[in-house]
Order: structure tokens, then sequence, then C-alpha cells
């Protein structure tokens, strides 16, 4: 595969700006990065939320959208081992104030970023559609108390959302939990297919009331990824210990007379993504991507429609724009 010269690219430089398509320069490989080819890039919240955060006016210049990405490697630094050209990858380039992967080409460093081989079953637009919300998924399952009881009881809210669809599957393949999915009725089919025992219907029951004996459980644990932020729009994970303290009493509580309480954030981890890509290849996780989105880079401006879908909150699974 020839070196490209110029890579066409979704940029924006102030804070929400419309995102505008740039031709530039392909610069040349370090050593150790790999160029890769992207064909399918997934938008998540944090995308939207960065875009619209004061955090990226900490530095000047042209940022890029999008974290996750699937794609062919094109190129290979001189000290990168165990990629070569032609190879097909998946990923997560998670650079807040660099390029994103609503790009054609991106450099991927494979010893710091989390790569791995694309699972043979999947298209590029669902393996684009994993990375992301999988090392959220392990992060959380690994928050589980370890108890005599098994198997572990897990209750996952909003289960049929890019996250929850991979805490509720890597719950019963990899964790061995009995997991109950709380999502509307018309998602409750789905979840079920993921592997779920048990749905709640929250806009028929009340589950606050059906789950109150777990959630009393003192030697449980509450796992969140948003922490007590009301907002899609702002930043979840752990900076919501900043700007929502109690939550640190909860913590601390927690560790002493329980439940356990954490507000965490996603894993950095490829050999995460190569158990995906082996699970994906045994058949036993799927990957669900609602809508693929073309026109990334032409007047149809794909990525409007992309982050309209994730702010309406409904998505079942994942959206992915097509990269040409
Ligand atoms: N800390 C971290 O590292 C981290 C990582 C990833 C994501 N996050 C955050 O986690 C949140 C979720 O992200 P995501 O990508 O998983 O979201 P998402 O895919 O956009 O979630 C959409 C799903 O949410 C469900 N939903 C909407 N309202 C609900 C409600 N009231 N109760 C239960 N389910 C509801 C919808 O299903 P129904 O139509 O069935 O309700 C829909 O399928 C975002 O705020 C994101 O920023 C944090």
């Amino acid at each position: 595969m020839e070196y490209p010269k110029t890579n066409k690219a979704l940029r924006f430089s102030s804070i929400g700006e419309d995102l505008k398509v740039v031709e530039i320069d392909v610069p040349p490989l370090l050593s150790t990065e790999i160029l890769v080819k992207v064909h399918a890039a997934s938008i998540n919240p944090v995308d939207i939320q960065l875009w619209r955060s004061g955090i990226i006016g900490v530095v000047s210049g042209q940022k890029g959208m999008g974290r996750d990405f699937s794609g062919t490697v094109v190129s290979v630094g001189s000290s990168v081992q165990g990629w070569t050209a032609g190879d097909e990858i998946f990923g997560l380039l998670f650079h807040v104030f660099g390029e994103g992967t609503f790009s054609q080409y991106i450099r991927v460093n494979p010893s710091s970023d989390p790569v791995a081989k694309k699972p043979t079953g999947f298209t590029h637009e669902q393996a684009a559609s994993v990375p992301l919300v999988a090392l959220t998924a392990f992060s959380c399952l690994d928050w589980l108390p370890t108890v005599q009881q098994s198997p572990r009881r897990v209750v996952v809210r909003g289960a049929a959302g890019g996250t929850g669809s991979w805490i509720v599957q890597l719950a019963k393949a990899v964790y061995d939990c009995h997991v109950t999915a709380i999502c509307s009725g018309r998602n409750a089919k789905y979840v079920s297919g993921l592997g779920a025992d048990e749905v709640i219907d929250y806009t028929k029951e009340d589950v606050s009331a059906t789950l109150r004996p777990q959630i009393l459980n003192l030697r449980g644990a509450y796992v969140t990824i948003v922490g007590d932020k009301t907002n899609v729009k702002s930043l979840g994970g752990p900076i919501t210990y900043l700007t929502s303290p109690a939550q640190i009493l909860r913590f601390i509580k927690g560790w002493v007379f329980g439940p356990r309480y954490a507000c965490v954030s996603l894993y950095s981890k490829s050999d995460l993504l190569e158990q995906v890509a082996r699970l994906a290849d045994r058949g036993e996780v799927q990957a669900e991507v609602q809508e693929v989105i073309e026109g990334a880079f032409d007047e149809r401006e794909a990525w409007r429609k992309a982050v309209q879908m994730m702010e309406e909150k409904r998505v079942r699974g994942k959206v992915t724009l097509a990269i040409l």
C-alpha cells in the first residue's frame, strides 16, 4: 500500500463550532507509530462533551472528533513489532487535543493506544463500535466485590446503550454473573438477546422498589460512569468527584460500612480488546450498530446526524460513521 500524501479529516478549533473538512499533508511516521486507513469510526457521548467543553480551549489549534476506529494498517514504523501493512485493526485513539478518528488516516502508537486485530466476524462498522464502550464495561465489572455466593448478581442501568450492552455481555461471558438489565420495553428483546437473565422496563415498573433488596445489600457495590451529574452534555467519570464532592464521602462511607461506591473511567488496555476479539470470533458477543451514517466528508455532514442521534439518548448499541 502506498503511503498517502494527504488526509481528509473533520476538525474544529473553538468550543462547539461546526466541524469542517480539512485536507492536510500526512506527516512521516515516527518509528513507534503505525498509519491506519480508517474505514469506520463510532461516536460516543464524550466526543460531544469534549467538543463543547472549555477544556479544549486550553490548547490552541485544530482538534479532531472521534475516538473509536476500525481500519487497515498502511505503514509501520521501524521499531513497531506485531503489525504489518494490510492488517485489519480496531482500537481507541483517545487524544483530547489531537487528531480524532473522523479522519481518513490516523497515526496510532500500538504501545500506548489500545488496539487489536479486528475480529474476523465483525464488519469494520461493528468493530469501530466496540473499543471505548467495551473498555468502560471492563472497568465497571472489575469493581464487582468478590462474594461467597456464585453467580454474582449485577444490575445494569442503560442496558440497551453502547456501554450498557457491553456490560451485559461481558458480565455473562467473562464475569459469570446473573444480570438484571434495565431498559425501555422496546429494547427488552434486544437486551435479553445479549444474555440478560431478567429485564426491567423502567417505563412500566418502579425500578427502585423492584430492586430494593439488592440495592440495600451492604456487601454490594454501586459503580457509575457518570457520577452524580444529570446532564449528558457534561463530562462524566472520576472528574465528577470534583464537581460533586458528596461522592467522595459516599466512596469513603462505602469502604467502611458498604455498599462500596465508585465512579470509574474506561481502561486503556490492548489485551482487553484482544479478549473481546476472541469472544467475537467465537460468537460469544455481538456488536449492535443501529445506523451506519454515510457522508463523513461531503455535504451530507454525517457528524451532525451522529451528534443529534446521541443527544436524543435513544440509540440502541452504537452509531458509526463510514469513512471513505
Ligand atoms: N466514565 C467513563 O469512562 C465513561 C465511558 C463511557 C460512557 N460514559 C458516560 O456514560 C453515559 C452513557 O454512555 P453510553 O455511550 O453508554 O450511552 P448511550 O449509548 O448514548 O445510551 C443510550 C441508551 O440509553 C438508554 N436510556 C436513556 N434514558 C434511560 C433511562 N432513563 N434509564 C435507562 N436507560 C436509558 C436508551 O435506552 P432506552 O431507550 O431503552 O431507555 C439508549 O439505548 C454517558 O453520559 C457517557 O458520557 C462514561
